[in-house]
C-alpha cells in the first residue's frame, strides 16, 4: 500500500493546505523591516511593509494574518491605555490592511503585555499580582477598539476569567455582530514564548517575572477542558490551544470533546528550535516544518498560527 506515490496519496488521511494557515506578523512604528535575532527569517515590519506581507498572503491564499504590535517604551504605562487608542499601531494597521485587502482575514491579539511597563498581560496591584476584573475592563476597551478599526477576529490571549463573556456583551451592545472571538482558552505558561517576547520587546519589561498566576500549568489537561467549556459558554466562536507540538494531546482532547473550531498556535520557540537546527544542517527545514504542521492538523486543529505559514503555502504550491 505504501509502495507507490499514487496509493500513498489516495490513502492520506490528513492533507495540509494553505487554507489551514494563519500568519502572525510583528508590526512596529519604525519604517522598513527589522530582523529578529531569535527568529531567523521573521521580521518586524512597518505598516507599509505589512501591506506587502498582506499581498503575499493573499497571493498564496493564506486566509488570515494575526497582528502583534511592537510598542515603543514611551507608549507603555501602568494602565496600558495605549491598547485602546483609536490611532494606536494595531488600529492603524488593521484599517490599512482592511482598506487594501478586504478579503484577507485580520486577527488581533487582545492582551495588555505590549502596553504595560511590567510586561504582564494584565493590570497589577501593589504586590505585582495581575488582578482579574480590572484587567477585563481594560481588555473590553481594547477589543472594542479593534472591532471599530475593522478587525475580523479578536483573539483574547490574556487568560483572565470572564473576559470572553465581557467582550461578547460589549460587541452585542455596540452592534459588532460580525466580529468573531477566537479565545486562547488553553494557553499554557510556556517557556516556548521566549523568542516572541524578544520580538515584541516585552521580555525586557517582564524581566525575571513570569505568568504562572494566570497562564495554565503545563502539567494540566482536564483543566484545559474546563477552560474551553467556560469560553464557549461565554460566547467564543473558536478556541485555541497554545503552544502546539508539546500539547497535541490537549488539541486532541479539546477537538474530540467539543467539536468546535479549534486553532493551534505553533509558537515562536517551536519555530526557533526548528530553524536553528536547520541552520546547523541538522534538520531539513522544509520537511520538518511541513511534518510539524501536518501533525498539528492530524491531532485535530482546524487552523494553525505559524511563522512558517507563508513558506509552507509556497512549498505546498511548489509540490
Ligand atoms: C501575549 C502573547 C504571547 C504570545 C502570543 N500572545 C506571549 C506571552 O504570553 O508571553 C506568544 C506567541 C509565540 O510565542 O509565538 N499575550
Amino acid at each position: 500500500m505504501r509502495r507507490d506515490d499514487f496509493s500513498r496519496r489516495l490513502m492520506r488521511e490528513t492533507v495540509l493546505t494553505a487554507d489551514d494557515l494563519i500568519y502572525p506578523v510583528f508590526v512596529h512604528e519604525k519604517s522598513g523591516r527589522e530582523a529578529i535575532a531569535s527568529m531567523p527569517g521573521i521580521e518586524r515590519v512597518s505598516i507599509d511593509e505589512l501591506l506587502r506581507v498582506g499581498e503575499e498572503a493573499a497571493l498564496l491564499r493564506v486566509p488570515a494574518l494575526a497582528l502583534f504590535p511592537v510598542t515603543p517604551p514611551e507608549a507603555k504605562s501602568l494602565d496600558a491605555a495605549a491598547a485602546w487608542h483609536e490611532d494606536g499601531l494595531v488600529q492603524r494597521a488593521v484599517r490599512a490592511l482592511k482598506a487594501r485587502f478586504p478579503e484577507l482575514g485580520v486577527i488581533t491579539d487582545v492582551a495588555l503585555d505590549p502596553y504595560t511597563t511590567h510586561g504582564q498581560d494584565g493590570l497589577i496591584d501593589d504586590s505585582g499580582y495581575v488582578v482579574n476584573d480590572a484587567t477585563v475592563e481594560a481588555l473590553v476597551k481594547q477589543a472594542v477598539s479593534h472591532a471599530q478599526a475593522g478587525a475580523d477576529i479578536v483573539a483574547p490571549s490574556d487568560m483572565m476569567d470572564g473576559r470572553i463573556g465581557a467582550v461578547r456583551a460589549a460587541f452585542e451592545r455596540d452592534g459588532h455582530i460580525h466580529t468573531r472571538i477566537l479565545a486562547y482558552s488553553a494557553k499554557y505558561a510556556s517557556a516556548f514564548y521566549g523568542p516572541f517576547r524578544d520580538a515584541v520587546g516585552s521580555a525586557a519589561s517582564l524581566g525575571k517575572g513570569n505568568k504562572f498566576t494566570y497562564q495554565m500549568d503545563p502539567g494540566n489537561s482536564d483543566e484545559a477542558l474546563r477552560e474551553v467549556a467556560l469560553d464557549l459558554d461565554e460566547g467564543a466562536d473558536m478556541v485555541m490551544v497554545k503552544p502546539g507540538l508539546p500539547y497535541l494531546d490537549i488539541v486532541r482532547r479539546v477537538k474530540q470533546r467539543f467539536g468546535v473550531p479549534t486553532f493551534v498556535y505553533q509558537v515562536s520557540g517551536e519555530y526557533a528550535m526548528l530553524v536553528a537546527a536547520a541552520q546547523n544542517g541538522w534538520l531539513d527545514r522544509r520537511a520538518c516544518a511541513l511534518e510539524a504542521l501536518t501533525s498539528i492538523k492530524r491531532a485535530g486543529a482546524d487552523a494553525v498560527l505559524s511563522y512558517f505559514a507563508l513558506d509552507a503555502a509556497r512549498w505546498l504550491r511548489e509540490g
